[in-house]
């Protein structure tokens, strides 16, 4: 299975923070927005990246996280010159993709829960597509997914002014391999884009989408606007700092996979000097060679 992260955009939204910085660079509480959507990914045991990026933030990309090896996984990137629309990510990686099933995230959404990785990694590889809900007071900011009265999906709708359900589809996507044939079918939507609903829409009259409900206790937040951006590092910093545990690490969650060794996070901490996140990585670095003793 293949990854891809969405991390194109204007992040017009957040204007001026983002004029001259990537919206997925902005830090939520201590880390960069981008680690979350990451750590999603490697949870669920997905090790072969690929990040979208507008063209002028390529390269700071390439500075925060270089090819992956220091993480024990692969990451490569590609452009996308404007940014017209979800879909266009499965043109864009179609090479990358190849014959294999992708999990598509955009690069602003954020989950945290247990549960998640279990659901996550349950969804893997299957034939045709999956998406994942989770139930929202303001369902008309989000593709909306209606059922029938047997909770079977009938329709997908992006930002309906009248909702019928509260079901959001959030900003993560399994797909099979026809995922890119299929996205060329697409055409442009209202606001121009070439719409993901559009294209998980294809899927559903096939009879091949597939929705799994994101279990309570899951957190699905993202991060558009200046107030979501603040919630989401308040969240953040709020469980770490009461757990005294990171969430979206993404060097523990490559050292507790076992893809880096102890001896590998300990370089990468004392690199990280004497900030907080150093230390914790110093921390859970001694953890995992204690558990190995
Ligand atoms: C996009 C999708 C929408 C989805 C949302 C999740 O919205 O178009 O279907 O529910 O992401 O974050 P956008 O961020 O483009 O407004």
């Amino acid at each position: 299975m293949k990854g891809i992260i969405l991390a194109g955009g204007t992040g017009s939204r957040l204007w001026p923070m983002t004029i001259s910085v990537s919206k997925q660079l902005l830090p939520v509480y201590d880390k960069p927005l981008i680690y979350y959507p990451l750590s999603t990914l490697m949870l669920a045991g997905v090790k072969d990246i690929l990040i979208i990026t507008a063209p002028e933030d390529e390269k700071k990309f390439r500075t925060l996280l270089g090819d992956g090896s220091q993480l024990g996984i692969s990451i490569s990137y590609t452009i996308q010159v404007k940014p017209e629309g979800i879909a266009q990510a499965f043109l864009l990686g179609e090479e990358f993709i190849g014959n294999e099933s992708v999990a598509l995230i955009l690069g602003d959404n954020l989950f945290h829960g247990a549960g998640l990785t279990g659901l996550l990694q349950e969804g893997l590889g299957q034939f045709g597509a999956r998406i994942f809900l989770h139930e929202v007071s303001n369902p008309g900011d989000y593709g909306v997914l209606n059922v029938d009265r047997d909770g079977n999906p009938t329709s997908i709708e992006e930002k309906p002014t009248n909702p019928i359900s509260n079901l959001a589809v959030t900003g993560l996507y399994f797909f099979d391999y026809h995922v890119s044939d299929y996205a060329k079918l697409i055409k442009p939507g209202k606001r121009g884009e070439l719409e993901i609903t559009d294209l998980l829409q294809i899927y559903l009259e096939k009879k091949s989408l597939l929705s799994s409900r994101l279990p309570r206790g899951t957190t699905w937040l993202d991060t558009g606007t200046p107030a979501s951006l603040h919630d989401a590092s308040s969240y953040v910093r709020i469980i770490e700092e009461r757990t005294d545990q990171k969430i979206a690490c993404v060097e523990e969650i490559s050292a507790r996979n076992g893809w880096i060794q102890p001896e590998k996070l300990f370089d990468i901490a004392s690199k990280y000097g004497k900030s907080k996140y150093g230390n914790y990585l110093t921390r859970v670095a001694k953890e995992i060679e204690d558990l190995a003793e």
